[in-house]
């Protein structure tokens, strides 16, 4: 269904705006019944790096049975789900994402016990479990890789992307074509033993699978079958804009100029989002919805335009991804109200009013606090991106620490470098450790409480003794207590949790104002001063439709912003977040 776009100065936007004056009633209103919402539409998702959140036996190695122990924790900040990054049996070449057996649980982490203790603790806590599911390649160690380089003939050996590659005059191998490796140097590597080459987008220790073989599919997903039966919530899937690539291998296009990690830089135009992904995304959604309780698919979908998004929740139809990933880290690392109102327009008009889902961190980014901090104000700035990524019409991904405030710790030396990438790229490309490092619960012990091992497998940063949980939690003032008490009102307010979006004071360079308004007509108004100086700001409420003389504040942050009649205006300081209530 196709609805107009119109982009008035005042008014727009979305999900049962009634009574608004000119709101466009998007698709989105018309099959999301209220209290018939399947449960991921307003969700809090917490992405949990298992190595990083909590180790239970000392090892130095977060598990699973610490995760089970810090569940009291995610229950009192209000998460509805956690994702798990990969727990799967792994050499660890990627920290997991190279898997060698998708039906176990690597040693490390724990066993099927710890899994469905788990499982069970959380459902207790009205915690749903996402696996992560890695679909575009496994680990070169996985069986089916070790018996597809064994032979042509080995019944797996078409389960890989083959090429026999270009012979010289010399008798010299060479790779079929030009691509490169997201992770550095070549993507294709050769096997002596079937005098063929293999095709790797990440590491080469990471081959990819050949979607275009009908045994992949059944294989991939009986796999995913397995955990759905034990009670997974659904998957996030990893890389899943690379399954496919071109049949014909033909040279990628150069861009010019080269990246960190020393490779020409090539378009992804025959590696990336290619359309047969599509179909698989269809079957697979039609797969997991046959199983009740609305499993979810979750798409790690970094594209370069917001409208890029639509297809992956399968357009119109909607039948693919409930929730790609509104990745904002594409987005430039400036605070910047202009920039985020164009974002958030797009949004909601540029997806068939589809539920986007708000990223702001995660495991592989420097962590939002120091993209977006200035330096002298980032505590405030951090509590901005809070209050815009659970105020706004989306479902919302809190990183593990991203709630108070952990900060990028990237290594000094290479010498300390555990991630390939960064090994390889040193120093141009210092990989992703800073964004991994344990989570800092309390300052128990040097390790910050997440381990009693002192060795643990990144360093403890040495912020911990003022950024942790424990002190946090004791501060009303704490970026901890900013995230939890945004979690509740999203929680316990219906405009802010499902209402429509009205943008407000649109041509404001410096604050980004927005009312959010239930299907009652209930009103809640968030304007968020992006600028280092104080902003008097006309919202305009009148004019945008909005009835209501008084404004309340709900939550503020600095606590000094005074609201009192409608007409007034707002005097926000400095890097100010506010929300209130119209009434
Ligand atoms: C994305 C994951 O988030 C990242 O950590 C991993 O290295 C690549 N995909 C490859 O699986």
């Amino acid at each position: 269904m196709h609805w107009p776009l119109r982009r008035s100065t005042l008014v727009l936007l979305l999900a049962g705006a009634a009574g608004i004056a000119g709101c466009i009633a998007p698709a989105a209103a018309a099959d999301a019944p209220a209290g018939g919402e399947p449960w991921w539409r307003h969700a809090v998702i917490y992405e949990i790096y298992p190595r990083s959140f909590q180790d239970a036996n000392g090892d130095g190695t977060g598990d699973l049975a610490g995760i089970t122990q810090r569940l009291d924790y995610l229950e009192q900040l209000g998460v509805d789900a956690i994702w798990i990054a990969p727990i799967y049996p792994s050499p660890q070449v990627d920290f997991g994402y190279d898997i060698s057996d998708y039906r176990g649980i690597d040693p490390q982490y724990g066993s099927f016990a710890d899994f469905d203790r788990l499982l069970g603790e959380a459902r207790r806590r009205h915690i749903r479990v996402i696996l992560d599911m890695v679909l575009n390649h496994t680990s070169d160690q996985h069986p089916w890789f070790i018996d597809a380089a064994h032979s042509r003939e080995s019944p797996h050996h078409e389960f890989y992307v083959w090429s026999a590659g270009k012979l010289d005059p010399a008798g010299q191998h060479h790779p079929p074509n030009n691509w490169v490796s997201l992770f550095g140097g070549p993507a294709w590597e050769f096997v002596p033993a079937v005098s063929e080459y293999y095709y790797h987008r990440f590491y080469r220790q990471q081959p990819d699978l050949n979607w275009r073989n009908p045994e992949v599919e059944r294989a991939m997903f009986a796999d995913m079958r397995f955990w759905l039966d034990r009670g997974v919530a659904g998957f996030r899937l990893d890389a899943v804009t690379e399954l496919f690539e071109d049949a014909q291998l033909r040279d990628a296009p150069v861009l010019g100029g080269v990246n960190a990690q020393g490779d020409p830089i090539l378009s992804d135009l025959y590696t990336k989002n290619l359309p047969e992904v599509h179909q698989v995304m269809r079957r697979l959604r039609a797969m997991i919805d046959t199983y009740p309780d609305e499993r979810v698919l979750i798409g790690e979908t970094y594209l370069e335009k917001t409208a890029d998004l639509d297809a992956w929740y399968g357009g119109a139809r909607r039948d693919e991804l409930q929730l790609p990933m509104d990745t904002l880290v594409g987005l430039g690392n400036r605070l910047d109200a202009v920039t985020f109102r164009r974002h958030l327009l797009e949004s909601q008009t540029q997806l068939h009013g589809a539920q986007p889902l708000v990223v702001f961190d995660n495991h592989d980014n420097i962590r939002s606090w120091d993209r977006y901090g200035d330096g002298v104000h980032d505590a405030q700035i951090a509590r901005i991106i809070a209050a815009l990524l659970l105020t706004t019409r989306a479902t919302a991904l809190v990183y593990q620490g991203q709630e108070i405030g952990q900060r990028t710790a990237t290594p000094r030396r290479v010498e300390d470098v555990r991630d390939p990438l960064g090994v390889r790229g040193w120093p141009r490309d210092k990989g992703r450790d800073g964004e991994r490092t344990p989570m800092q619960w309390d300052a128990s012990n040097p390790q910050a409480g997440f381990s009693s091992n002192p060795h643990t497998w990144l360093p403890v940063t040495a912020d911990y003794r003022s950024v942790n949980v424990a002190s946090e939690s004791a501060d009303p003032a704490s970026l901890l207590n900013w995230y939890r008490r945004l979690i509740a009102l999203r929680r316990n307010d219906a405009a802010v949790r499902a209402g429509g979006m009205v943008m407000l004071d649109e041509r404001n360079p410096a604050v980004l104002s927005y009312a959010r308004v239930s299907g009652t007509g209930a009103t809640v108004i968030v304007s968020l001063n992006m600028s280092a100086r104080t902003q008097k700001v006309s919202l305009g409420l009148a004019q945008a439709g909005l009835r209501g003389s008084q404004l309340r504040t709900l939550l503020s942050s600095p606590d000094s912003v005074a609201a009192d009649a409608a007409s007034n205006p707002l005097i926000l300081p400095p890097y100010a977040a506010w929300v209130g209530q119209l009434r």
